[in-house]
């Protein structure tokens, strides 16, 4: 069983991320972690074989720096989480002996406003295209409305056709199977630091 500490659990995406841990065989919810359940993440690294952070960009790069000491492996979800200055602190716990390893969900490094536009997402599947050899039409369009929760749309465009490929996410259950797989490799991941669902796929 791997032991399983929800940071943010009282928040949107760590309740479910706790659901969808309780609901996993292979997995044991051995903690919430959150300022709202007067419950710090420091409290439960002991229990903890891998941290889920789902919270804020601050307190992200707080825990994460809380569980490389601990030695304890972390799956961040949370958007504008600093990772370049991660890579140096995943490396120096390392030449410490320590084994943790940090995996970052697909997200950007640089703090956004409330609704960031274009998303990490967006931006993240443009720079794909384009290392792929793809010309990408710049601006990014962003779409922001009440009503729409995470929908995402690629149009390919040729002479006198298009090729669209449009995914909707219309609950944060779907983003599971991708925490859930994170949880699963990311102690057998060969760097201290990877960022990028796409590295697991
Ligand atoms: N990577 C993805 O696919 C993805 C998907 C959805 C949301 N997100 C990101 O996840 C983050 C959380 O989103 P949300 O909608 O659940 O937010 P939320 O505001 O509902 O929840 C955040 C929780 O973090 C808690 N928190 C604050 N400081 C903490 C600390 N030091 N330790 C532990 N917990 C702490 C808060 O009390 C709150 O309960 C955001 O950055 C959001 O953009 C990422």
């Amino acid at each position: 069983m791997i032991r399983v500490v929800v940071s943010g659990a009282a928040g949107r995406m760590g309740e479910t991320v706790c659901e969808a841990v309780e609901q996993a065989g292979d997995l044991e919810l051995a903690g919430r972690a959150d300022p709202a359940l007067q419950t710090p993440l420091a409290d439960l690294l002991q229990e903890a074989d891998v941290v889920v952070d789902f919270t804020t960009p601050e307190a992200a790069t707080a825990n994460v720096r809380e569980c490389l000491a601990a030695d304890v492996h972390a799956v961040v979800g949370t958007t504008g989480f600093e990772f370049d200055s991660m890579h140096a602190e995943a490396e120096a716990a390392a030449r410490d002996g320590k084994r943790a390893r940090v995996f970052v969900a697909p997200n950007f490094a640089h703090h956004e406003g409330k609704l960031d536009a274009p998303s990490g997402t967006a931006k993240r599947t443009a720079e794909l295209i384009r290392d792929a050899g793809g010309n990408v039409h710049d601006p990014i369009h962003s779409v922001r409305l009440p009503g729409l929760v995470a929908h995402q749309q690629v149009i390919f465009g040729s002479e006198g056709q298009t090729l669209s490929i449009r995914h909707d996410s219309t609950d944060r259950r779907s983003f599971m199977p991708g925490v859930l797989l994170a949880v699963r490799r990311v102690a057998d991941l060969p760097d201290r630091l990877t960022v990028g669902l796409e590295r697991l796929l």
